[in-house]
């Protein structure tokens, strides 16, 4: 039976390893050669990368509310440009973050009010949610870690440990309300733990039996 297309979002906080995951995921489908489109938030379009630019430009001064607007306006573009007309094809689509990372940065990290995120979600999005989102998780001094080893931090890099508490604190509440859209991962493991268990998560999502390639002896 074919399976609606499916929209798979990836998010975590910075150092939460995603570059590598995103290349599991990657493997996944081209393995089933599936259709899918690999995209990312902010970005995904010649806009929404120039917003990407601004916005993570350390020299960028804005607001809290004008730097909300500015990610939820590459949003809108990413959604008709990219999404929804993969989605509208029976292409998935797997984003390399999406509106969580707005309720845990501008939200949680910022103090921004849920409600108020709530709002410009509905109005930039309708109805649309993520059928899956994969919350990769780490523990807070392994990301402050990873961020410190990086050369060429960026405007939300530059942000101190307690900003990140609050964004992680943020994205693990979110994920702990709606169970059922989120696959929590510790990804501060074992690289080949943390590859199966997002397969696990995918075959779920699809609905392949789990067994499928497991040998038959075990
Ligand atoms: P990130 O996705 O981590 O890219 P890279 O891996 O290249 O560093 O960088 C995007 C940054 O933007 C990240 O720090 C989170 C932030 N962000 C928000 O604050 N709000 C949002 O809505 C989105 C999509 C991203």
């Amino acid at each position: 039976m074919e399976t609606r297309a499916q929209f798979i979002t990836l998010d975590g906080i910075d150092g939460s390893g995603k570059t590598t995951q995103l290349n599991v995921i990657r493997e996944w489908f081209a393995a089933r050669k599936m259709p899918v489109v690999f995209t990312r938030e902010p970005g995904g379009t010649p806009l929404g990368e120039k917003l990407r630019e601004l916005l993570l430009d350390p020299q960028t001064r804005v607001s809290l509310r004008t730097e909300t607007l500015l990610m939820f306006a590459a949003r809108r573009q990413h959604l008709e440009d990219v999404v929804l007309p993969a989605l509208a094809q029976g292409i998935h689509v797997v984003s390399d973050r999406f509106t969580d990372a707005t309720f845990a940065y501008q939200g949680g990290g910022r103090g921004l009010p849920t409600a108020e995120v709530e709002v410009l979600e509905d109005w930039v999005q309708g109805s649309l949610r993520p059928d899956l989102t994969i919350l990769l998780d780490v523990p807070l001094e392994v990301s402050v870690a990873r961020i410190e080893g990086s050369r060429d931090k960026d405007r939300f890099e530059r942000e101190d440990s307690a900003f990140f508490a609050r964004v992680r604190a943020a994205y693990l509440q979110r994920a702990a309300q709606s169970p059922q859209r989120y696959a929590v991962i510790n990804s501060h493991r074992d690289k080949a733990e943390v590859k199966q268990d997002i397969e696990a998560v995918l075959n779920r999502l699809f609905r392949f039996a789990e067994t499928e390639k497991q040998p038959a002896h075990e």
